[in-house]
């Protein structure tokens, strides 16, 4: 069936006409995932979801088909069991698949790159197994702006060599490389790698957005944890970088636009052989001062704050150059961070602890928000 995609912002970048697919979202609870599953379901797609909670919890596909008004089916799966990634298969008629499922936190990739390596790499080959013996052959996978490594010169081009400088990263590498050499040694396979810049905010409802377990990494969950009274002030990592306030720049981008560039890569891929990378990012830097001024903005108060050394492998500023993606997928993000900060405000204001009703007992887990 033929149908014409919108977007729940109301822009529609992209004008080509798809057909519904039944698509296979890997770690569709998560962040980005339930985003994602949502925008497929408004685009009319069928979507079937495989994730095993590590880091996320099924209330988010709950919440998501309140919004949208359709059920997606779930597998409370671990990629790392092959066989049961195959059972899905059988049981599905799957057209293509949206590779989320990872863990993502940076720090803890250093401290225990086994469990990174065995989680990212084993479940992406059982996943490509699987696609192969059921004949499903388009991929649009997560990678990472991390994978430009330290030495590249801003804004990143996907041409550029990459070579990531963390565990993490480089299992982002290695499996843009997996996919490369699939794709390059047979002409069935349909690969998309999108490599993200920095996602924050939610979708505009307040209903789903991130919900980092123990302490958030990330910056945008930490100043909203901290405007909700949940911690005591932020810590600045670093002011003398060589940046315009001094403090680092990056280029961030709304999870809702984030979500539509992957509709976007799988309608691209869909009649077009072969593998094709494109960064997912705004082309603008913003500093951590200035996400800060708009977070206090959407909340309405100053939100206490320190100057403190700077965090070790951060880099002083990166941004995307995003027109490969604007030219071939007529994709652009279409918010900016004022918009960000107010969904992301909205999400934890109604939310205060995510998805759980109050304060978790043990904020241990270190897996955190990260990537
Ligand atoms: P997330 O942790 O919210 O989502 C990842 C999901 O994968 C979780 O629901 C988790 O339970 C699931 N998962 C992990 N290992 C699994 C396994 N073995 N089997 C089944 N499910 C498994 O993270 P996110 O922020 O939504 O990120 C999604 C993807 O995007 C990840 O691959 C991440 O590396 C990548 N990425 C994220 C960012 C970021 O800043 N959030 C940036 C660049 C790339
Ligand atoms: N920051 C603070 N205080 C905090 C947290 C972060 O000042 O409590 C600063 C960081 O030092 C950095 C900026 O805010 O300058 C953004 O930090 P994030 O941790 O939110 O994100 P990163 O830019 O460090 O990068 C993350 C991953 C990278 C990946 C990138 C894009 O760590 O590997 O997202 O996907 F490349």
């Amino acid at each position: 069936m033929l149908q014409h995609r919108s977007t729940q912002s109301g822009v529609a970048p992209i004008s080509a006409s798809v057909e519904t697919m039944k698509i296979l979202v890997t770690g569709g609870t998560g962040y980005i995932g339930s985003h994602t599953v949502l925008s497929l379901q408004e685009a009319g797609h069928d979507v079937v979801v495989l994730d095993n909670l590590v880091n996320s919890s099924e209330e988010s596909l709950r919440r998501v088909s309140e919004l949208t008004g359709k059920t997606a089916a779930f597998h409370k799966v671990d990629l790392v069991d092959e066989p049961a990634v195959e059972a899905v298969f059988d049981q599905h008629q799957i057209d293509a698949v949206i590779h989320f499922a990872g863990l993502k936190a940076v720090g803890e990739s250093v401290q225990e790159p086994l469990a990174y390596y065995y989680n990212n790499i084993v479940g992406t080959l059982n996943l490509l197994r699987a696609m192969d013996k059921h004949n499903v052959r388009s991929i649009v996978f997560s990678s990472s702006a991390t994978v430009y490594g330290e030495h590249n010169p801003i804004p990143y081009i996907e041409k550029m060599e990459i070579g990531a400088n963390n565990p993490y990263g480089r299992t982002k590498e290695q499996i843009e490389d997996i996919l490369s050499d699939l794709g390059n040694a047979d002409d069935r396979w349909h690969i998309a790698l999108l490599r993200y810049f920095n996602p924050v905010g939610a979708h505009p409802s307040g209903r789903i957005g991130e919900d980092p377990q123990g302490i958030p990494n990330n910056l945008v969950p930490f100043i909203a944890q901290v405007a909700v009274g949940r911690r005591e002030k932020l810590m600045v990592f670093g002011g003398d970088y060589d940046t315009p306030d001094g403090t680092a720049q990056r280029d961030y981008i709304h999870v809702v636009d984030l979500a539509d560039g992957h509709v976007a890569a799988l309608n691209y891929i869909a009649g077009r052989p072969g593998v094709r990378r494109w960064n997912l990012g705004s082309g603008r830097g913003s500093s951590v001062l200035e996400v800060l001024r708009s977070f206090e903005k959407a909340v309405g108060q100053p939100i206490p704050y320190e100057i403190t050394g700077r965090r070790a492998g951060d880099l002083p500023a990166f941004w995307a150059d995003a027109s490969s993606a604007l030219a071939d997928l007529g994709w652009s993000t279409t918010k900016n961070v004022d918009q960000m900060c107010e969904d992301h405000w909205r999400w934890q204001k109604n939310n205060p602890y995510g998805y759980n009703a109050a304060e978790p007992a043990a904020a241990g887990n270190a897996q955190a928000s990260g990537a």
